[in-house]
């Protein structure tokens, strides 16, 4: 529709434009003032039109009667001057409407064609070159004289195809070619024929950028002359706006043609414009807060770059390479990282670069400044101005904790073997911003040192520090051994000033002293205090391994028992206080205590006792009931018993039999319980009263001194023992042997029973058994 309507404003112009050139007066004027005449003699009016080859053409003929009841009988059609007529119109002697057309073959034949329709026109279709030419029509009225009018015209031969090269002279129809950003663009825009020259122009999309043009020669391919027509344009620094946009070089040389045209599309390579690093946590702030040892998901985004943006990540100058995902989302580019800052990374930056691999020197990139969080690093060191080898009590030392820590560490906390340390300076503990002050330490000091810091990313122990602090030797008493266990019994928990041993005339005793110091190395001296005097003892009686000093003691006169002492020192001191052994003269055992009876199947019963002191000497133990007797190497029995009775029970040894202890009225009731008090409250002989008295001064030594002295026996197993346990008999002979003993204890209960107290051979001790018949002969039991 809209191509027909430009194709009727062109036919109509076509006059229009024709006659605009010429003078006013030459055209219309004249043909208005000359109503008659000869028609060849006047000057003939003349008007100009124009075709374009190719297409169609018109030759206006004004054929409008002046006179009314006029009209048109003939129009005659010649080129130039020749009197030859190309076309005919007749319509003499008619009808409207009927009118004769002719056409000369060899001119115009069937391309022309008359309108009488005001305005009247030939119509020439397929205009050719020789088309141009000055025509003159001749019309001829029916009444009115013949009217001549003249027609340049003129053949307009459109241009050829515009090309466009470019500044290396390369076709640009044929190729793809994207420019850098930035860059220059020259392109040339060639135009080949056209009559008359046209103008070649270069427009950017609708806009006129360029109509400096010029003509020039080109050789064409058969070496003839051609004229081109030649325009330059330059783009100079090409920018985004002109990518995608449309530059066209146009032909023009006629109004009546649309103009030949070639056009470009320029494709341009974009830098990036933006680039921006997304924490998918939240990074608000300036400052890009993160924790050293998390892993991290990054994102970047750029926009703006064609071909579209390489992203690469940079911690410091660093390239981070590991986990990373690229995409493009639309027309931006996107990259993940995934990142485990490390405290080094500390006041450095990280970095995402869009560059446009097409475009150097296109790279931008956006920086974060990094702060990293991290858990404490904690470093524990003793003072500096100490030497951790020479450490002693009494000492002041310190220990300094350095701690590095992002936040910055809200507490700090110290530890002794575990133990959180407080702030207590009359305990000698001061605590201070990073360091731990203790004065005047003691061995209880030594151990582990440790320091904790915490902060919001965390807690962290520090290294341990272990301090050792010397001290000169103190006693070690070590009370728990040998036979303890076998008696099932618990040892007593406290350790004691000195042990006592008992000891014969001649009999060689060991005494162990054992330290503990540090250093260990010791060196032991013993000495010998008897009613005031103390000596030296030579240093060929003892010997010493270590922080063990081990004397061999041999009580000769009475004047040996007493108390010894031994002695250490090592480089910090000498032991404030001795280990202490009081040797006394052997004497008769200590009553049993704690004893028990539980009641066994049937008629059996169960008894066990806690054995005393003693007395220097190996003991043992015997039970009576009525006049029966058992012995025993443990203060254990198991007994059968018919009927309700007393039990009376004795530790014995050479020097004689220890108060007894009586159990009453045991029968089988279950269970009875009886300790060693219980002598005063059962009933009892005047006898066993006196020697009850006598229990109860002995009972004034405490039940610990008694352990201990339990202990010089039990801790000598490798005192080899006869299977058969020895008898009273035996411990009798080897009392008289010992007739110089000093009786410390008088043995007044049993030397009045010395009959009782021996069983001769009849008697028979089976060791090693819990029960034991031991007994054949008859034995009567008296208390009277
Ligand atoms: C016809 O027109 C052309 C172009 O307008 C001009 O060059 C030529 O001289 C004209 N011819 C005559 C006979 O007027
Ligand atoms: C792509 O971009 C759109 C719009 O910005 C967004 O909604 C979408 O989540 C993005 N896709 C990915 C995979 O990031
Ligand atoms: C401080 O140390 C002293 C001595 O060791 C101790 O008796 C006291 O209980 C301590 N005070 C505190 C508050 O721990
Ligand atoms: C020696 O023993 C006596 C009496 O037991 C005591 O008073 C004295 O302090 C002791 N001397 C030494 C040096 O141990
Ligand atoms: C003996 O019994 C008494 C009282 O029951 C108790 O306090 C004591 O510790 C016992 N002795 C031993 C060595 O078990
Ligand atoms: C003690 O003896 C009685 C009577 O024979 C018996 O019933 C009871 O079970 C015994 N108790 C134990 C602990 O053996």
């Amino acid at each position: 529709m809209l191509w027909a309507f430009v194709i009727t404003l062109v036919e109509l112009s076509t006059v229009v434009v024709a006659t605009s050139p010429r003078p006013r007066k030459t055209t219309t004027s004249t043909l208005d003032d000359e109503p008659f005449g000869n028609e060849l003699d006047k000057p003939i009016p003349m008007v100009l039109a124009q075709g374009v080859a190719g297409q169609k053409g018109s030759l206006p003929c004004d054929i409008q009667p002046i006179g009314t009841n006029d009209g048109v009988s003939m129009v005659l059609w010649f080129k130039e001057s020749s009197g030859e007529p190309l076309y005919s119109y007749d319509a003499r002697n008619r009808k409207y409407g009927k009118a004769n057309f002719w056409s000369a073959q060899h001119v115009w034949g069937s391309r022309a064609t008359f309108r009488t329709n005001p305005p009247a026109q030939l119509i020439i279709q397929d205009l050719r070159e020789s088309d141009e030419g000055v025509y003159r029509c001749r019309v001829d009225f029916r009444n009115s004289p013949t009217r001549n009018l003249k027609v340049n015209f003129t053949v307009i031969v459109p241009p050829s195809k515009p090309i466009i090269y470019d500044a290396k002279r390369r076709d640009m129809s044929k190729l793809l070619e994207a420019y850098a950003e930035g860059a220059d663009l020259t392109l040339v825009c060639e135009v080949h024929g056209g009559r008359p020259r046209p103008r070649v122009e270069w427009y950017m999309d609708t806009q006129l950028i360029d109509e400096s043009y010029e003509v020039r020669e080109s050789q064409g391919p058969g070496g003839e002359m051609r004229p081109i027509t030649v325009n330059h344009v330059t783009l100079e620094g090409l920018s985004r706006k002109h990518h995608h946009v449309k530059l066209s070089c146009k032909a023009t040389n006629t109004i009546l043609a649309l103009p030949p045209t070639t056009t470009v599309i320029i494709e341009l390579n974009m830098k990036p414009l933006t680039v921006e690093i997304v924490g998918k946590e939240k990074f608000t702030g300036k400052e890009k807060i993160f924790s050293a040892g998390k892993k991290y998901k990054i994102e970047c985004r750029s926009t703006g770059s064609k071909p579209p943006a390489v992203l690469t990540w940079w911690r410091g100058s660093r390239q981070l390479k590991r986990a990373v995902e690229n995409f493009q989302n639309g027309s931006t580019s996107v990259s993940i990282v995934e990142w485990i800052p490390s405290i080094e990374d500390e006041g450095k930056y990280l970095a995402c670069r869009a560059e446009n691999p097409r475009l150097p020197e296109s790279a931008i990139e956006q920086r974060w400044i990094l702060k990293v969080h991290f858990t404490p690093i904690v470093i524990l060191r003793m003072g500096l101005s100490l030497k951790p080898k020479d450490i002693k009590e009494g000492d002041d030392v310190y220990f300094e904790c350095n701690v590095r820590a992002n936040p910055q560490a809200y507490k700090l906390t110290w530890f002794h073997e575990d133990e959180e340390l407080h702030h207590n300076v009359s305990g000698g503990i001061v605590l201070s911003d990073h360091s731990l002050v203790l004065q005047g330490i003691t061995r209880e000091s030594a151990g582990k040192y440790t320091c904790l810091a915490a902060n919001t990313e965390g807690r962290e122990t520090s290294n341990v520090v272990n301090l050792e602090v010397m001290f000169a030797p103190i006693c070690k008493h070590v009370l728990n051994s040998g036979t303890w266990k076998h008696q099932n019994a618990t040892p007593p928990p406290f350790n004691l000033p000195e042990e006592l041993h008992g000891a014969l005339k001649h009999e060689t005793i060991g005494l162990v002293c054992e330290v503990e110091a540090n250093p260990t190395s010791v060196t032991f001296h013993w000495t010998f205090n008897n009613s005031g005097d103390l000596n030296d003892l030579p240093a060929s009686k003892f010997s010493s391994d270590g922080t063990v000093s081990r004397l061999n003691y041999t009580p000769a006169t009475d004047m040996d028992y007493g108390t010894l002492g031994c002695w250490a020192s090592n480089i910090v001191g000498h032991s404030k206080l001795p280990c202490l052994y009081q040797v006394v003269a052997a004497g008769r055992p200590f009553p049993l205590q704690n004893c028990t009876a539980v009641n066994q199947s049937g008629a059996w019963i169960r008894i066990s006792c806690i054995e005393g002191f003693d007395g220097g000497l190996p003991q043992k133990f015997v039970a009576m009931v009525d006049k029966q007797r058992w012995e025993s190497p443990y203060p254990y029995w198991e007994l059968e018993l018919h009927e309700p009775t007393s039990v009376a029970l004795y530790a014995v040894n050479v020097k004689g039999s220890s108060d007894p202890v009586i159990m009453d009225g045991i029968a089988l009731k279950g269970v009875a319980k009886f300790t060693g008090e219980s002598v005063s409250s059962v009933d009892m002989s005047p006898i066993l009263i006196g020697l009850g008295g006598t229990a109860t001064g002995l009972g004034l030594i405490v039940t610990g001194v008694l352990m201990a002295l339990w202990r010089r026996h039990a801790a000598t197993p490798a005192k080899p023992k006869p299977p058969q346990q020895p008898s009273i008999a035996t411990f009798a002979g080897k009392g008289e042997e010992e007739d110089g003993n000093p009786d410390l204890i008088p043995t007044t209960a049993l030397s009045n029973h010395t009959d009782l107290l021996q069983p001769p051979e009849a008697q028979q001790v089976s060791r090693g058994h819990r029960q034991m018949r031991c007994y054949t002969g008859e034995l009567h039991l008296r208390w009277e």
